[in-house]
């Protein structure tokens, strides 16, 4: 059986154009998709891929694609990343791999936001299968835990293999359960973003364009944002 991420991985890269910029999201299923774009570069297409970690960067550089920088290019055509949970509406829970706030300033400077992922991550409110991760300053990181404590959520600071887990920025993340998930995910992003020490939430509102799902039968559908 075909594995879902692969089959969506794959299949988004075939909307890179000849001569693109291309942001090149995080995550195990964009790992399907800069296996294909490696595929593709050797096969003669030309881009460049602005990488939203240092994970993506590492295998891109690995793996032969050209890479540019934000201070390097105008603007970007098309970016390609994963998501943690995603509505009905393209409304997204993202930072699972700890990269949401390149990820979402590469999303939001780009024409066309495509997302990849299993039908596992599709869900019909945000913040049900998955918690929301926040990145804060460690400096700030006691007043915004207790502050989303007010704000209902059950926080755990990030940590892996026994160590607390630091960003690509050398900041935290707060991972956020919500008992009923999230009722109102444009109204927690303004909130979330007057709070001072915090640098991102990885809620991303109107920021994705395409849906591309992987699925268990091995079949991929491509949903465009009404
Ligand atoms: C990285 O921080 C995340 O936003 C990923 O894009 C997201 O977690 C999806 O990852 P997977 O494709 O590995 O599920």
């Amino acid at each position: 059986m075909q594995n879902p991420k692969e089959i969506a991985g794959r299949r988004a890269a075939e909307f890179v154009e000849h001569g693109m910029t291309v942001g090149l999201g995080t995550g195990s299923t964009v790992h399907f998709t800069l296996v294909r774009l490696a595929e593709r570069v050797k096969e003669g297409l030309a881009l460049r891929g602005v990488p939203t970690s240092i994970d993506t960067e590492r295998k891109a550089r690995e793996w032969g694609i050209p890479l540019a920088t934000l201070d390097e290019v105008a603007a970007i055509d098309l970016t390609i990343d994963g998501a943690d949970e995603i509505d009905r509406e393209f409304q997204m829970i993202k930072g699972g791999g700890g990269a949401l706030l390149r990820e979402k300033v590469v999303a939001a400077l780009s024409r066309r936001e495509v997302i990849v992922v299993g039908e596992d991550k599709l869900v019909t409110r945000l913040g049900t299968t998955f918690a929301l991760p926040i990145e804060v300053v460690p400096f700030a990181r006691g007043p915004v835990e207790r502050r989303l404590c007010a704000l209902g959520a059950e926080v755990v600071v990030r940590a892996r293999e026994g160590r607390t887990y630091t960003t690509d920025n050398g900041n935290l993340i707060l991972d956020c359960r919500f008992a009923a998930g999230i009722a109102n995910a444009r109204a927690l992003e303004r909130e979330l973003a007057g709070v001072p020490g915090i640098v991102e939430s990885g809620l991303f509102i109107d920021l994705a364009h395409v849906l591309v799902v992987g699925k268990q039968d091995g079949t991929c559908e491509v949903r465009h944002k009404a």
